[in-house]
């Protein structure tokens, strides 16, 4: 898949077809993960796979009763490690590098899945201690958040939750003037109208030849 046309249509899936999903799908999932960017590339994330059944169940209770979590046929489980960016990095590592280099990866494997035409579903709310002792996770680390995946039901229309416009959240050289990419090109992109791709072409033809 194009990886605008990825980005676009990845949306939360949340009900599955009761299908096994194949290792290698969720092997790929997970080494699209850890291909995302971490500060000092220290790399603070662990990753749990989860099928079994009663797990699972487990894990839906401690999401405040999450049916997706019970009825994905898989769900994993992504752990940042604080100490391992805390110790280059000190309390900014700690608290807020390792969780964006761990969002990263979930962004990263989202995308992946919605490739390779499954459904998947960011989970963050849950109890950590709870979740921390139905998977044996180590006192280090941290569960941050859950993916649960599975092939969408078929007969469910893909939707996809709105987005606050571009142009009342970008701005330019200083906060409150516009960003002029979307003056000219915006509302073409956002009604997919998109001459935009051979534009782009252009663009980058201009960059290789350094007119620009
Ligand atoms: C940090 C975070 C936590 C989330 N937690 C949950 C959750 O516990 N349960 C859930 O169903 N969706 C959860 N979501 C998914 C969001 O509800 C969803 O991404 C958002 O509504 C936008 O919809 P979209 O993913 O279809 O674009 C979470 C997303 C993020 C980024």
């Amino acid at each position: 898949m194009e990886v605008f046309d990825c980005i676009e249509s990845r949306h939360s899936v949340r009900r599955y077809e009761k299908k096994d999903i194949p290792d290698e799908f969720v092997g790929r999932i997970i080494y699209a993960g850890i291909q995302a960017p971490s500060a000092g590339n220290m790399q603070p994330w662990e990753f749990i796979v989860v099928k079994d059944e009663k797990i699972k169940e487990e894990l839906a209770t401690a999401s405040l009763r999450q049916n997706h979590v019970k009825n994905a046929p898989v769900v994993i489980v992504i752990c940042a490690d604080p100490e391992k960016s805390g110790d280059r990095y000190g309390e900014r590592g700690k608290t807020l590098y390792c969780i964006q280099d761990t969002a990263a990866a979930i962004e990263n494997m989202l995308l992946a899945a919605n490739d390779l035409g499954l459904g998947a579903c960011w989970v963050g709310a849950f109890d950590e201690e709870e979740v921390k002792n139905i998977l044996n996770i180590p006192e280090r680390l941290r569960p941050i958040a859950a993916i649960t995946l599975g092939f969408p039901i078929s007969y469910e229309k893909p939707t996809k939750s709105s987005r606050i416009p571009f142009e009342r959240i970008t701005w330019a050289d200083k906060y409150g003037k516009h960003f002029s990419w979307f003056e000219h090109y915006g509302e073409e992109w956002k009604l997919k109208i998109r001459p935009l791709e051979e534009h782009v072409k252009k663009i980058k033809e201009k960059i290789n030849h350094k007119k620009i």
